[in-house]
């Protein structure tokens, strides 16, 4: 049998046609607005503030999981809402997006990249996370180091029953923040306050200047400054001042810590110290690698800002939840109530069955993370994602916010239902979902590591809490107002502010 020409010409046609459907279907980018020339959208990044609502509120026009911006003449930046397109960022394809992209504020803060959460990676991100994982955060330290998060379990009871005391509402936004502050200042530094503190156990000025200075760095951390996106502009000129605001915060919080770390060298050089009692030690008696002082103050200034934000922004919102819905609140106290009694106080051993409590700190993770979006990752070659092409160097936002209140996902995503974390069985829930249908420590090369230390503080610091205090909103406040969402960040709008009384026989309760 023969074979017409015709016939051959017509298939390697269509196997032509076919191979460029193909191409032309892996180089297209996800949608997104059509970028202008050199600028890209950078007048509607600026029209469009708060930036993030503007990139959700983008992903919903155009109805997909997946968009892409350009900023500027090269920037590509794409943003992520499904749960099966975050996998393939951060699980199937984690090698490739395993760097963190070059930001003024990172820039600033790891002082030249010398730390770990926002380096890029390659030889000192690798070297830096080891030490952290394995002196700072293994299993074996976050053992050696319970008695001192002990005292601030302790210590958190004794700040708000003098507030009771007082006769002043407590304020749980300034007992969570700084309970999650003066835990990892006594690991790092073995000490509670840079000062003396205030006199009802609260914080003095020089800790409430300290932790104000770390929360403005984390407002301004990857804020998408103008010279982010135009490295020529960087040190030349401050286009949104962005750079002032974090040299600013970034020495307040040296003025506290250099001193201290300074002398400790000095200490250890000298004789004066020969053995190590917290993490500061810890660094700086590490042999091969030794770290630099430069290294170890990077260091110490980046795990404070990994310590304070998470476990506090989600005990205060899961407080608002539960003062709106008391039901929620009752179950909690029941749990603590049945696994601990009312005759000691909890503890860190209990935390494994306090699966009611984990739910309702889930639950928080999922609805009211503390930022939109995970730590940036960036692109470390061309790829394809989802169908579509995902350039090399482009910054990669996993949005915290889009998987956690995806209704694909979450049966009434806007509910705070800690039932939904509760496993068949008694099962122990854990506050990671390596799944992503929600986003708390990650997953993958960059995920945190300290999901241990983490888990322990959020759930110790409700625990106590719960346990310690009944709460109440105050007389003159109305419900409704505590449960609204900023509208520049995704903190409550308000601080939480609650009448609080002991729930416990006096004699349980430590002094200081
Ligand atoms: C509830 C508390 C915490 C939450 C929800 C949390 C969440 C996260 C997230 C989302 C990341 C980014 C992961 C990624 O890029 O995909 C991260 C990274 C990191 N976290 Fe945490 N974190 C918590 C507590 C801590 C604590 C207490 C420490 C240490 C004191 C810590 C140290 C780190 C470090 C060093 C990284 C950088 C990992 C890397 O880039 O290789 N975290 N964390």
């Amino acid at each position: 049998m023969t074979i017409q020409p015709s016939i051959i010409m017509g298939i390697i046609l269509f196997l032509l046609f076919i191979k460029l459907v193909k191409k032309k279907n892996s180089t297209q980018l996800p949608p997104g607005p059509t970028p202008l020339p050199f600028i890209g959208s950078m007048i509607q990044l600026h029209q469009n503030k708060p930036i993030f609502r503007w990139i959700h509120k983008l992903m919903d026009d155009y109805n997909s999981p997946i968009i892409c911006l350009r900023l500027g003449p090269s920037t590509h930046v794409i943003a992520v809402s499904c749960p099966t397109i975050a996998c393939e960022f951060l699980k199937t394809q984690d090698e490739v997006f395993a760097s963190r992209p070059d930001a003024i504020s990172a820039y600033l803060i790891s002082n030249n990249y010398r730390t770990t959460v926002l380096s890029p990676i390659g030889e000192q991100w690798r070297m830096m996370k080891v030490i952290v994982s394995e002196n700072m955060l293994s299993s074996w330290a976050h053992k050696w180091f319970q008695p001192k998060r002990d005292e601030e379990a302790n210590h958190l009871l004794c700040y708000i029953s003098n507030q009771i005391q007082k006769g002043t509402l407590v304020n749980i936004r300034i007992a969570s923040q700084h309970f999650c502050a003066n835990v990892i200042k006594k690991l790092i530094f073995g000490k509670r306050f840079f000062g003396e503190g205030h006199e009802d156990g609260g914080p003095g000025v020089e800790d409430i200047e300290h932790i104000s200075a770390l929360f403005t760095m984390l407002r301004y951390l990857y804020g998408f400054s103008t010279s982010d996106i135009f490295p020529w502009l960087r040190w030349r000129i401050d286009f949104d001042g962005h750079v002032k605001i974090m040299r600013d915060a970034i020495k307040i919080v040296q003025k506290y810590h250099d001193p201290l770390i300074d002398e400790r060298i000095q200490a250890w050089k000298n004789g004066a110290r020969n053995e190590v009692k917290d993490l500061l030690d810890k660094l700086i008696t590490l042999e091969n690698p030794k770290l630099t002082p430069e290294e170890i103050k990077a260091q110490i200034l980046e795990l404070m800002l990994a310590t304070i934000d998470n476990p506090s922004n989600a005990v205060e919102w899961v407080m608002a939840e539960m003062i709106k819905e008391p039901l929620i609140l009752k179950r909690a106290v029941e749990e603590i109530d049945n696994v601990v009694g009312c005759n000691r106080l909890v503890e860190e051993l209990d935390v494994p069955q306090l699966n009611y409590i984990k739910a309702c700190i889930k639950e928080s993770f999922r609805l009211h993370p503390y930022t939109p979006f995970n730590v940036p990752r960036l692109a470390l070659k061309d790829t394809i994602v989802a169908g579509y092409f995902i350039p090399k160097g482009s910054y990669v936002l996993i949005s915290r916010l889009g998987l956690g209140r995806n209704p694909n996902v979450w049966n009434n995503p806007m509910r705070f239902d800690p039932d939904r974390h509760l496993g068949k069985n008694g099962k122990q829930v854990a506050l990671s979902d390596h799944e992503l249908r929600l986003l708390s420590f990650s997953t993958g090369k960059r995920g945190c590591p300290g999901m241990i230390l983490g888990t322990t503080i959020t759930t110790m610091l409700l625990a106590r809490m719960i346990q310690g205090f009944s709460w109440e909103t105050p007389q003159n406040e109305q419900q409704v107002n505590s449960l609204i969402e900023n509208h520049d960040n995704i903190l409550l709008a308000k601080p939480l502010v609650l009448v609080a009384e002991p729930r416990l026989p006096q004699h349980i309760y430590p002094t200081i």
